[in-house]
């Protein structure tokens, strides 16, 4: 499961046609980044760089001219380095394997660099990228000194990630593929979850559960850092410490997700240790999964982005009032957002090369009209504070999220994450299978 060199060389090529006439794009990757002494992270490549080339070593470049003609700068070949870390496209693998017309080693950066912007009028780059910020400037002020032999340089700077998150954000064929596969893994590794939990186990050993099966499948690294809950900890909403015992009687909130080729999954479900619900928690899950269900209901093609959330939210707030943790009218609870104190994030976000995607939710003052392509996760939640004296002692301490991946298409939503239990009794009996 790949995508071809063909498909990169297509978005470069619509990527510079939706840019000015005349502008020079550049991107790089990340570089390798230290853990500890001599000990690096594992290289993950700049997603919106991964998007256009498919290249995956880091400290490159690539930068794309008005007929998307591509030159990758990276590192070069070197027998010695290579004996030591392995193995290195160079130049010619770069031109051979990723389709791109033309290549240089790293150190001819700078000569390529304002080769291509020289007679440019625009250079386009993501302007969160302070060190390609300043080595653009560098390469502007060498043409503008340059003037009088010649050198044109460019006269505008242009923020380069908006077009790019534009074409992520609608995703084609072959990256629908390599979701269904991140979220499938996601799936399979929460199922092992629930059947694996027992009470008396630290958290980290059911998250050790989750990484055998992202692993064994393909996945190199979860998406996102694991949240493996217990108890009250699932009311922190990105909790990672991961090291406190499941007791009986607690539910488990795990939100944890593949990455398959640099695609996200992105799941959570809440169970609980033992295996059954008790009364408080099935009643406080249930609201949260009528609101999934309803939210879902709203991820059609032209339908607002915010319609999820607010149908969402008015599920969730109903809910509270008639189980009592909240007292009132439910329009002037949302109106004034009294549901905060129990539900303080959003109900979703775009899935793709970043469990949290780009794209942005509003167009000209908007919520932006969902459109056949787009992936979203719907997550509701409800999270009690231990320390919550507002509400009666049963629902303190208790945290749940139910979370799904959906691919808007023209026939109506569709999960990407099917399979994976989502009722209680569903759940219940699929956990009694090995409880
Ligand atoms: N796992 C992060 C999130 O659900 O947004
Ligand atoms: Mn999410
Ligand atoms: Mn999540």
């Amino acid at each position: 499961m790949k995508i071809e060199s063909q498909t990169y060389q297509a978005r470069r090529e619509r990527l510079i046609q939706s840019l000015p006439e005349n502008t020079v794009a550049i991107i790089r990757t990340g570089d390798l980044c230290t853990r500890n002494n001599d000990c690096e992270y594992e290289f993950r490549p700049n997603s919106s760089f991964f998007y256009l080339t498919g290249f995956p070593e880091p400290s490159a470049y690539v930068l794309i001219n008005g007929n998307g003609d591509t030159i990758l700068v990276t590192l070069p070949k070197d027998p010695e380095k290579e004996q030591w870390d392995g193995f290195r496209y160079g130049v010619e693998g770069a031109v051979n394997t990723f389709g791109v017309c033309d290549a240089a080693p790293l150190d001819e950066l700078d000569n390529a660099a304002i080769f291509l912007l020289d007679g440019a009028q625009n250079v386009a780059f993501p302007f969160g990228d302070e060190k390609l910020r300043q080595q653009v400037l560098v390469w502007r002020d060498n043409l503008t000194a340059r003037a009088r032999a010649g050198a044109v340089a460019p006269t505008q700077l242009m923020d380069l990630s908006p077009a790019i998150a534009e074409m992520r954000l609608r995703k084609d064929e072959e990256e629908i593929a390599l979701m269904e596969k991140a979220a499938q893994i996601s799936v399979e590794a929460h199922k092992q979850a629930m059947l694996a939990v027992r009470p008396g186990m630290k958290e980290y050993e059911l998250e050790a559960e989750l990484n055998y099966v992202f692993m064994k499948s393909g996945s190199r690294q979860p998406a996102y850092n694991n949240i493996v809950a217990s108890g009250s900890n699932a009311c922190v909403l990105h909790y990672i410490k991961n090291d406190e015992t499941i007791n009986d009687g607690d539910l488990v909130l795990i939100d944890a997700g593949a990455e398959f080729g640099c695609y996200a999954g992105d799941i959570t479900r809440t169970f609980p240790a033992n295996g059954k619900f008790t009364e408080s928690q099935a009643a406080l899950y249930q609201v949260v999964l009528d609101s999934h269900t309803a939210g879902l209901q709203e991820l059609k093609v032209g339908a607002p982005y915010e319609a999820c959330h607010n149908v969402a939210v008015r599920i969730l707030t109903q809910g509270l009032v008639s189980l009592g943790l909240l007292t009132g009218n439910v329009d002037t609870l949302i109106e004034s957002k009294a549901y905060r104190d129990f539900y303080m994030h959003n109900t979703g976000h775009w899935l793709g090369l970043d469990v949290h995607d780009c794209g942005t939710y509003r167009v000209n003052g908007e919520s932006r009209p969902l459109e056949s392509g787009m992936v979203l996760t719907i997550e509701p939640g409800l999270y009690v504070s231990l320390d919550n004296e507002s509400v009666d002692e049963k629902w303190r301490g208790i945290g749940i999220r139910i979370e799904d991946d959906v691919l808007i298409r023209n026939d109506g939503p569709y999960i990407l994450t099917h399979g994976l239990p989502r009722e209680i009794d569903e759940i219940e009996a699929f956990m009694a299978q090995n409880h």
